[in-house]
Formats: C-alpha cells, sequence, structure tokens
C-alpha cells in the first residue's frame, strides 16, 4: 500500500501587490519590454492573466509572476492609459475611486484564482487522507495480530498527517471569504459605473467608507492567507558583532514604507539608553547612531518596537511601558496583573526576563508567568494604546525552562534551551487553545542566546547571540499540496 506522501509547499504566502512598477520593474519581471505589454495574451504562459478585455488602452491588466524566492505570489497591476480628461473635480474624485475599487478587484481575481487552484488541491487531499484513514481502521481490524510493524509506520504516518485536517478546514473557509469579497466588490464597481453614467446623486462619503472597508477586510484577508505554521528556520545570518552577551535588536513592523531604522538594546537591566540606526545598511556598517533616553531603566530583553513606540518592562516591576519616539514621551505605563517579575518566572538563562513583549500579525503580546497558573507560561494579548490585557491563554509549560519564544499569526513557539543545540519544541495555539510539541532546529551559532524575537513584516526572526545580532528567514506553511509515490 503506498501511502500518499504530503509534500508541503509555500504556494500562497504573502500576495504583495506592487502598482508602481509600471515601467521599470515590471519588464524584466516577466522578461518584456514595456512596449509589448499591451498585447498581453500569448508570450508569457501560465503568468499573465489579462482582465477586463476591452479595448487595451483602457483595460486593465494583472501579471501575477511566479513566486518569488520567498514563495511570495507577485502581482503587479498595469493602469490604463489616461485618455479621458477629467471634466471636473467631482469626475476626477469618481474616477480615483473607480479606479481603487478595479485595482481591488485585480488583486481578487487573482487572488480567487489562486485560492480556486490551491482548494482543489486540498479538497483531493482531504479526501486522500479521510480515505486512506477509513481504509486503514479496516485494514486494522482485520488483521489485528498481522505484520503489525507495518501497520505501526502506517499508523504513524497517519498520525503525522491528522493535524493537517483543521488547516485545511481553515482553508476552505478563506476561499469563502475570498468569494464573498469578489461578489461585494463586482456589485460596487456596478453601482460606481451607474454612477459614473449618471454623475448626479451621489454620496462620496458612503462610497468611499465601502472602499475604505472592502480594503481593509481584503487585507485582513490576505493576512489570514499569509498566516501558517512554522515549519522550517534557516541558518542564521551574522548582521553585526556588537554589544555584551545579553541584549536586544529589531525593527518597527509598522514602520512605512523605506524606514529600516534599527532599535537596539544592550544589556538587561540597569540600562535606558535605546540606541536609533538610520537604516539596516548603517546598523551592519557603522556605529552612527543617536540614543534615546527611557524614562526608566528597562528588565530583560523583552522589548520591542512597534508604531513608532517602544513598549519594554520597567525594571524590577510589573510594570509596562509604552514610549513614544517622535515626541520622547512616556504615552502609557500599565501594570501586567499578577505578571512575576525581578527573576521569579525568567526564562531559562535567567537576566530578569520575567515578561517578554512581542508582536505578530495579530498585534501585541505579553508572555509571562503567574503564580495563579504555577509559573507556567501565560499569553496576553494587549491594547498597543491602554495596554490593557484583551484577552489571556494559560499554558502548562513552565516558564523557567523555556529557553526563548516568540509569536507567529496567534501562535507562541518556545524553545529548549538557550545554550548548546537548540530547537523550537513547543507550540501554543492561541486560536484553539491547544499545544503540540514539534521539532524544528533553530541554530545556535554563538552558544548563547537571551533574545529571539519575529517580525511580521520582514518574515524573520531576530536574535541576540552571545554578543552577535543575527537574523533567520522562517518558513511558514499555508496551503498543502499531495504528491503520489
Ligand atoms: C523595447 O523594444 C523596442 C522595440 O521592440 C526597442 O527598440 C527598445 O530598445 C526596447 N527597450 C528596452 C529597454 O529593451
Ligand atoms: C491603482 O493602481 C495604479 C497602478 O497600477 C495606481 O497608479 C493608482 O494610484 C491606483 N489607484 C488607486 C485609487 O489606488
Ligand atoms: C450584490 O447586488 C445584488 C443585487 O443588487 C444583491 O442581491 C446582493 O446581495 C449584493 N451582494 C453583496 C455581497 O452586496
Ligand atoms: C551619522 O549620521 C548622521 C545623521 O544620521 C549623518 O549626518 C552623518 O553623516 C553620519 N556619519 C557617518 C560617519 O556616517
Ligand atoms: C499606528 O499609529 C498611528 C498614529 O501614529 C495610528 O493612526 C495607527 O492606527 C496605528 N496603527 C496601529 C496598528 O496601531
Ligand atoms: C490554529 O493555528 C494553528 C497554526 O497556525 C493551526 O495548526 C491550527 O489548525 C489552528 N486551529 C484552529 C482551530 O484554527
Ligand atoms: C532571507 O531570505 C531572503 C530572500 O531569499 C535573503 O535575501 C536573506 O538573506 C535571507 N535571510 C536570512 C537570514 O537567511
Amino acid at each position: 500500500m503506498s501511502v500518499p506522501l504530503l509534500k508541503i509547499g509555500v504556494v500562497l504566502s504573502t500576495m504583495a501587490m506592487i502598482t508602481n512598477w509600471m515601467s521599470q520593474t515590471l519588464p524584466s519581471l516577466v522578461g518584456l519590454n514595456t512596449t509589448k505589454l499591451t498585447a498581453a495574451q500569448g508570450g508569457y504562459p501560465d503568468r499573465s492573466i489579462g482582465v477586463l478585455p476591452a479595448n487595451p488602452e483602457e483595460s486593465w491588466q494583472v501579471y501575477s509572476s511566479a513566486q518569488d524566492s520567498e514563495g511570495r505570489c507577485v502581482c503587479t497591476v498595469v493602469a490604463p492609459q489616461q485618455t479621458m480628461c477629467s471634466r471636473d473635480a467631482r469626475t476626477k474624485q469618481l474616477r480615483q475611486l473607480l479606479e481603487k475599487v478595479q485595482n481591488m478587484t485585480q488583486s481578487i481575481q487573482v487572488l480567487d484564482q489562486r485560492t480556486q487552484r490551491d482548494l482543489q488541491y486540498v479538497v483531493k487531499m482531504e479526501d486522500q487522507l479521510r480515505g486512506l484513514e477509513t481504509k486503514f481502521r479496516q485494514v486494522e481490524e482485520n488483521h489485528k495480530q498481522n505484520i503489525a510493524k507495518q501497520y505501526k509506520a502506517i499508523k504513524a504516518k497517519m498520525a503525522e498527517l491528522r493535524p493537517l485536517i483543521p488547516v485545511l478546514e481553515e482553508y476552505k473557509a478563506d476561499a469563502r471569504l475570498v468569494q464573498q469579497f469578489k461578489e461585494e466588490v463586482q456589485n460596487l464597481t456596478a453601482s460606481l459605473g451607474l454612477l459614473q453614467q449618471e454623475m448626479g446623486a451621489y454620496d462620496y462619503d458612503d462610497l468611499h467608507s465601502r472602499v475604505v472597508s472592502l480594503e481593509e477586510r481584503l487585507r485582513a484577508c490576505m493576512q489570514k492567507l499569509a498566516c501558517g505554521k512554522l515549519t522550517g528556520i534557516s541558518d542564521a545570518i551574522t548582521i553585526k558583532t556588537s554589544g555584551s552577551r545579553f541584549g536586544s535588536w529589531m525593527t518597527d513592523p509598522l514602520a512605512p514604507e523605506g524606514d529600516t531604522r534599527v532599535w537596539y538594546m544592550d544589556g538587561y537591566h540597569n540600562n535606558r539608553f535605546v540606541r536609533e540606526y538610520k537604516s539596516m545598511a548603517d546598523f551592519m556598517t557603522s556605529d552612527n547612531f543617536t540614543s534615546h533616553r527611557l524614562p526608566h531603566p528597562w528588565s530583560g530583553t523583552g522589548q520591542v518596537v512597534y508604531n513608532g513606540s517602544i513598549y519594554f518592562n520597567k525594571f524590577q516591576s510589573n510594570m509596562i511601558i509604552k514610549f513614544d519616539f517622535k515626541t520622547s514621551t512616556m504615552s502609557k505605563s500599565q501594570r501586567l496583573d499578577n505578571a512575576g517579575f525581578s527573576n521569579t518566572y525568567h526564562y531559562a538563562w535567567g537576566g530578569h526576563s520575567d515578561i517578554d513583549l512581542m508582536v505578530d500579525e495579530g498585534g501585541l503580546w505579553a508572555v509571562y508567568a503567574t503564580n495563579q497558573n504555577a509559573g507556567n507560561i501565560v499569553i496576553s494579548k494587549l491594547h498597543p494604546i491602554t495596554l490593557h490585557i484583551i484577552q489571556s491563554w494559560t499554558t502548562n509549560h513552565p516558564r523557567r525552562s523555556a529557553g526563548e519564544s516568540f509569536m507567529i499569526c496567534g501562535t507562541l513557539y518556545v524553545t529548549n534551551g538557550y545554550s548548546g543545540g537548540t530547537k523550537v519544541y513547543y507550540a501554543y495555539h492561541t486560536n484553539s487553545s491547544t499545544y503540540e510539541y514539534i521539532d524544528i532546529v533553530l541554530q545556535n551559532k554563538y552558544s548563547h542566546i537571551s533574545m529571539l524575537d519575529y517580525n511580521p513584516r520582514d518574515r524573520a526572526l531576530y536574535a541576540w547571540n552571545n554578543g552577535h545580532q543575527v537574523l533567520y528567514n522562517v518558513t511558514l506553511f499555508h496551503v498543502i499540496r499531495s504528491e503520489q509515490l
């Protein structure tokens, strides 16, 4: 009996819409020269989808490239040539609105196409899985004592496959969501088209807010599709060698495009100066930085910079402080109730690392422990402005035997230690309040990891490894492809 071997592939990790690439990047992307672009069909098999095939001058075209090196689907939208001249400001405004919706329509269609295709894999594989399980059960009953070893092997395989089923379920839900967006946008496009003809009574505010809300939902949907389960961590790349054995460094996942400022904090206590490097390149090549003095010294290495502010644990307390770099003011401080501090429930390496703040696709989190939870890890989702706890999860993992932890897509990943051979071995899913043991190697290049955090923008792990600042890429899987052997 041959067992379908699951080959999991990065299919739809992130959908990136790159709008202003028309003249420079697009030709190299599709290997063609701009002047030929309007002749959409032919030429680039499977990769280009000409949409709204009216007059090429006015049509919109979407190019969905092969996956890039990070497994992303890169979509390029080519705008029609500007032909109409605007009659008045309102015409222009309406046209922009329509354009926006059309832009969205294109991206949704591409998303939808991919989703449909991937869904076919998913459904097929799901059937196979379920079929295999049933068959196996029958066979098992019929041959209770027979060729036990062989069955054991198949059974192990089954156990391996079973957790994939909920992932598939979730995927199907995503596909439905995309379908719904598609309808909504089609409706909106239609009504905008009518309005454009009539140019009479319409309410910009209403239209605008509908567009904005659709955009938000689309973004949320894409983000969801971009999420997945951690299945691999690349080897470490050393970015810089500086500072003491303990510290933390990061970039802001919500920084505006082009802002790659690096934030750097040496040591785990008795320091309140945060270094700001202008860019990642500057950080790598120079020691040119500006310093920000925090109102209090920090504790541990669990700081995080998020949307222009640093969030940190005040030394010898369970206070969380939000400090805005732009205005150099403490915009909020709030006690994290019941959280142990001052080396009560530290990570295995010590260093007053009782409260670890982090950010993932879903927002701001605190990872700590309480007496109430017997020193086991507690995860709290925090409101980024009020610092109030939105929701908490109690795990069964002792805080002190965790090496470090980081959050990706609502799942907390915990390492087994800070020195020697290190791996990520425990995962707690806040979506389902369940945990599992996993086994993902984490290269510990310099033998002492005192900080490890995920950055959802870079899809990278930032680590402080014994006075070295290192980065790891992560592989997240969302869609599953099956391959028969
Ligand atoms: C684009 O194609 C035209 C004609 O096919 C050619 O004259 C021109 O040099 C090309 N431009 C580039 C940048 O390759
Ligand atoms: C639509 O996409 C084009 C690029 O293809 C861009 O120039 C334009 O600003 C976008 N329109 C809106 C309203 O976002
Ligand atoms: C789209 O429009 C049709 C007819 O106007 C309506 O029945 C349908 O509910 C609309 N769909 C959405 C998602 O708004
Ligand atoms: C250091 O940074 C400042 C401002 O960011 C800049 O003016 C200066 O030229 C830089 N110096 C060096 C040596 O890179
Ligand atoms: C980021 O900060 C800006 C203001 O500085 C605010 O408008 C925006 O909502 C914030 N975003 C998030 C996700 O907190
Ligand atoms: C929760 O998320 C994890 C990983 O992201 C996934 O494996 C699991 O199936 C999800 N569970 C539910 C109930 O959505
Ligand atoms: C992560 O992947 C990108 C793109 O492939 C690559 O440029 C970068 O060097 C990688 N970083 C690490 C830490 O492996």
